[in-house]
């Protein structure tokens, strides 16, 4: 038998001994994007440390994400955060069950960090390693905060990367209903915040000028994609924007910052919540998850509240330090994952264009 085989057996034995009946604790490492961050999650749902460094200080100076910062930065903060999260878990390493990552999607050199530095830590300690889709790391971050909601259920992800309706079957079983065709949701918000001078990260700036605007100021159009009902479409959008402000400076006319935020914002939510809408009716979900950073999105929330009350649905929405990238849902993921035997092997490497329900 190969040194590798020895290994997977010896590591299968010890996940049918934590599965027989023990807790399992998961160390949670994410790296996709612009936060550094490590957790430890008992059985998928009790968060024991939730450690996050953010870059976005850095990345501000730029105006948005610069890539190869972002790897450097992951290399220089990820032993210092999984340390942390051991620590204020009052754990070590050996008492781990399983490591979790983060392979996918995202940028190649970020996702990268992460997942070597899993992958060493899983050799080193003979512990399994279980590959994590981002996006369904997304969706399990509301596992975290309610016992009591389990799948079936539908989910609208909307994040600075992805913008993804979703049906969830199962654990770990997705159906993809519809997902952006261009710009996503929070990637709409960051380029229509930089155009209007707020800056970087746009949504929780668009959001909060957003509260002292009038979303009926201006028309935006609401995009619908022809022959997909589910699928979304923001490039439209954000031109709209652009060309209303080019418009207004060429004629010399005043533009209130708070009116375009709150107009641009009522075009999103309007599309998001309509495209949910529907799929909750065609689907007939009894309950309904938000997720990613733009969930954290104060209009949002309030129009799909409005929604779900109307329809009888329940909605769940993860707190927004949750919301946002973190490795408590990473590791919330990862144990379905484990306790469904679905285990990287010794050659997982980064998929920075991975599809939600590949393996
Ligand atoms: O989930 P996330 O941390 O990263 C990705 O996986 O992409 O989401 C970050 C995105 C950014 O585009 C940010 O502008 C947006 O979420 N965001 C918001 C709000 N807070 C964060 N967008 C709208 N309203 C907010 N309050
Ligand atoms: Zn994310």
């Amino acid at each position: 038998m190969k040194q590798e085989e020895k290994q997977s057996v010896l590591i299968s034995q010890q996940n049918m001994t934590d599965r027989k009946g023990g807790d399992v604790f998961i160390l949670g490492i994410e790296s996709s994007c612009d936060e550094t961050a490590a957790s430890v999650v008992k059985n998928g749902r009790e968060i024991l440390s939730n450690v996050i460094s953010s870059q976005i200080d850095i990345h501000t100076l730029y105006g948005g994400v610069v890539p190869e910062i972002a790897s450097r930065k992951h290399m220089e903060r990820i032993n210092p955060v999984i340390r942390q999260a051991l620590s204020d878990a009052g754990m070590t390493l050996s008492e781990m069950t399983a490591i979790a990552v983060t392979y996918g999607p995202g940028l190649v050199g970020a996702l990268l960090v992460g997942v070597a530095e899993a992958k060493a830590i899983a050799f080193a300690t003979q512990k399994p390693l279980v590959g994590v889709h981002h996006i369904e790391g997304h969706i399990c971050a509301n596992y975290l905060e309610n016992p009591d909601l389990k799948p079936p259920f539908g989910a609208l992800v909307v994040s600075g990367g992805h913008t993804h309706l979703v049906r969830v079957l199962d654990y770990g079983r997705y159906e993809v209903l519809g997902r952006t065709r261009d710009d996503a949701a929070g990637e709409a918000f960051d380029k229509v915040a930089r155009a209007i001078g707020l800056g970087y990260p746009g949504g929780p700036k668009i959001d909060r000028a957003a509260q002292k605007g009038d979303p009926e100021a201006i028309e935006f159009p609401r995009a619908r994609v022809s022959g997909s009902e589910y699928d979304f479409s923001f490039s439209g959008l954000k031109s709209a924007v652009l060309n209303y402000l080019n418009a207004c400076r060429m004629k010399g006319e005043e533009i209130i910052t708070e009116n375009v935020a709150a107009a641009f914002q009522k075009a999103v939510v309007d599309v998001l919540t309509d495209h949910a809408a529907r799929a909750i009716e065609e689907f007939g979900f009894e309950t309904f998850v938000l997720a990613g950073g733009v969930a954290s999105n104060t209009a949002l929330r309030a129009a799909m509240e409005q929604k779900c009350d109307e329809l009888g649905v329940r909605l769940y929405r993860p707190s927004p330090v949750l919301c946002t990238d973190n490795a408590a849902m990473i590791a919330s993921a990862g144990y379905y994952s484990y306790i469904a035997n679905e285990l990287a092997g010794s050659d997982l490497n980064a998929n920075p264009s991975l599809k939600l329900g590949e393996r």
